[in-house]
């Protein structure tokens, strides 16, 4: 599902929904729920952090790539893996991650996170399961996304040999992926979003979402919070 704008297109009932936005809600939700982070409570508004907020949780979030206002930290994994380090609870309001996790959450089974800092525990997972598997790919304010679409397409090529690939769109992820995983990075520097963290200066950020396994977590979606699973 190539944006949260399109996920009522398809029935995501009793199956897993794998949850991506590389750049960068679900890198650092791997990475802070991997550092040891309680849990991260996903929010679609800003506004809805405030009572998360009295409670004493960290609010972490930004609009358009740059950290909101009064916020304790941006979107940035190392913040994330800084502050996950002190054990802490953390709410947390992003563009767009954080509308296609509340949005999947609404019909899905299970909603589990996805990113290349993960990927093989991801696999192993879906593998084991058993279970349909939607690929809810954040993209940017409704629109296609590459890097989103690059990760779904590494999925899908780790899941072919199991699983039947019942959508265009995964087959064509598949493909792209294929065809540029030689230089990833490379070809990444030409995504939009690419080309927005670096004139915010989050180039390394860029990098650190593009790299896999560093974490062996998968953060899943109990009673409106993020936890280790
Ligand atoms: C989002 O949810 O749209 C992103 O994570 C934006 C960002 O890179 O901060």
């Amino acid at each position: 599902c190539h944006s949260p704008e399109l996920i009522h297109l398809f029935d995501l009932s009793g199956k897993i929904a794998v949850v991506t936005d590389i750049l960068r809600a679900t890198s650092c939700m791997v990475a802070g729920i991997g550092s040891g982070a309680e849990q991260i409570v996903p929010v679609a508004q800003k506004e809805e952090v405030n009572p998360y907020k009295e409670k004493g949780f960290v609010t972490a979030g930004e609009r358009g790539g740059e950290k909101i206002e009064g916020f304790d930290i941006g979107n940035s994994p190392f913040e994330h893996m800084e502050i996950a380090q002190k054990g802490k609870s953390v709410v947390m309001t992003t563009t767009n991650g954080t509308v296609a996790i509340t949005k999947s959450a609404v019909e899905a089974k299970q909603v589990i996170i996805g990113a290349f800092l993960n990927i093989s525990s991801v696999v192993q997972y879906l593998k084991e399961s058993g279970k349909d598997i939607v690929i809810v790919c954040s993209g940017w304010k409704g629109m296609f996304s590459m890097e989103d679409t690059l990760f779904a397409g590494a999925l899908v090529d780790r899941l072919e040999s199991v699983a039947e690939i019942v959508d265009d769109a995964a087959l064509s992820s598949m493909s792209l992926y294929r065809a540029v995983s030689g230089d990833l990075l490379g070809y990444m520097q030409n995504a939009s979003h690419a080309k927005r963290l670096s004139g915010l200066k989050a180039v390394k950020d860029l990098e650190y979402c593009m790299t896999k396994d560093e974490f062996d977590v998968i953060p899943v979606l109990k009673d409106g919070a993020l936890v280790k699973m």
